[in-house]
């Protein structure tokens, strides 16, 4: 399951990248490099799941990861596609904390709880640039308010 999750974080990396790009083709700039930063933490997800897996001497090989649109109707569209990516993410995470519970594995269930931590953050994230876009704000005129998205 962790080394089908190192797929799932890269995807969403990919996916963050074709959103930031998206954004960036509109000129709006700091939408892009928040979706820019989002795309580079799901690199470190990955990478702190590849450690974990390295740390408890797994040798596996590192999983395919598909392509990633840029297109996308509107900004909600895109908060839209990040929000869904996010739940998905959340269920795979709290589907191995099951089955870490269902192995007895301490070890593994301490692992994945940063990460059910970090995915209640993203989701509220989403949540509140959905709400933000939502509003009808000018999307050039909102983007001071993106600095108090990415604190914490
Ligand atoms: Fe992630
Ligand atoms: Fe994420």
């Amino acid at each position: 399951m962790l080394t089908a999750q190192i797929a799932s974080e890269l995807s969403a990396h990919m996916n963050y990248h074709g959103i930031a790009i998206w954004f960036r083709r509109q000129s709006l700039d700091r939408w892009s490099k928040l979706f820019w930063n989002q795309a580079t933490e799901e690199a470190e997800h990955a990478a702190k799941i590849m450690r974990f897996l390295d740390d408890n001497d797994v040798h596996y090989d590192l999983p395919g990861v598909g392509p990633a649109t840029t297109k996308f109707a509107n900004a909600a569209a895109c908060i839209q596609a990040a929000a869904s990516s996010e739940s998905k993410v959340t269920r795979e995470f709290k589907a191995m904390a099951q089955a870490a519970i269902e192995e007895n594995d301490a070890v593994a269930h301490q692992f994945l709880q940063w990460f059910l931590e970090e995915q209640l953050e993203e989701e509220s994230k989403m949540a509140k640039l959905s709400d933000l876009v939502a509003s009808g704000i000018n999307l050039f005129q909102a983007e001071p308010l993106l600095d108090s998205f990415e604190e914490g």
